[in-house]
């Protein structure tokens, strides 16, 4: 059973806004939950990295959702500087191979002479937008979307990487294929009553648990509620009635 501390730490909450005004008007409704906050690429690119530095100084673990995907040179130095902000978590395409995934800790790692902590890197394995028609005809990978995700959670295990991030129904096969501790961090997640709006592959809080689901990605449940620390709280109780 969790604690509510531990509920909360597996909540990443998205920040997904164009810009600080609204991510701190949410921050201040949920203030003193010690729950996640993934940044993305909507507020990264317009708010930059001085944001998540403010973060990080007011206690805050980040997720900093920027998918990177380059030649290994380069996803090391941006795994680099984004070490040196001080991020908990970052991610890159699986799809860069393995080398470039290599890249990214290496990149990482030296930036912790510097004094800056480890950060867990993980991998984008198959967008959940992505259908079987499309992998097949449009990106060319034969095979069901499993096999896919399945094949790029190898790939992020042999660099090194800590997991994925995967739909909850991908959850129970990734971890079969990779090994119980390699960690999966699940969006598509709806509490039960809640609008799917354009997520197609859901599960509740409760059940991506049940899979084994290390940390939950939570946008609109959370952020388009009507009362925000009120959703929340009672996806952190779902939680600990586990
Ligand atoms: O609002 P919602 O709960 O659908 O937000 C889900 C978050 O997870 C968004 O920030 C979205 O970009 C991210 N995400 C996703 N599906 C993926 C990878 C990331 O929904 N496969």
């Amino acid at each position: 059973m969790l604690t509510r501390e531990q509920a909360a730490e597996r909540i990443m909450v998205a920040l997904d806004y164009p810009g600080t005004e609204q991510a701190e008007k949410l921050l201040k409704q949920l203030d003193g939950i010690p729950c996640y906050i993934k940044v993305g690429l909507q507020l990264f690119y317009a708010a930059g990295p001085s944001f998540v530095a403010r973060l990080k100084e007011r206690g805050y673990r980040v997720f900093l959702d920027v998918k990177m995907h380059d030649i290994p040179n380069t996803v090391r130095g941006g795994a680099n500087s984004v070490t040196k902000l001080g991020v908990d978590m970052f991610n890159v395409h699986a799809a860069g191979g393995v080398r470039m995934m290599e890249a990214a800790l290496e990149g990482a790692d030296a930036a912790l002479a510097g004094g800056a902590k480890r950060p867990t890197v993980i991998a984008v394995t198959q967008l959940t937008s992505t259908s079987r028609e499309v992998l097949n005809e449009e990106i060319g990978i034969a095979g069901s979307t499993e096999e896919a995700v399945i094949r790029y959670a190898q790939l992020a295990k042999r660099a090194g990487l800590a997991g994925v991030v995967a739909s909850p129904l991908e959850v129970r096969t990734v971890k079969a294929a990779c090994g119980p501790a390699f960690q999966t961090v699940t969006p598509g997640i709806r509490p039960s009553g809640t609008d799917p709006g354009d997520q197609s592959r859901i599960m509740t809080p409760r059940e991506a648990l049940a899979q084994g689901a290390d940390y939950m990605v939570i946008g609109r449940p959370i952020t388009a509620a009507a009362d925000p620390r009120a959703a929340i709280e009672s996806i952190m109780e779902e939680l600990i009635q586990g």
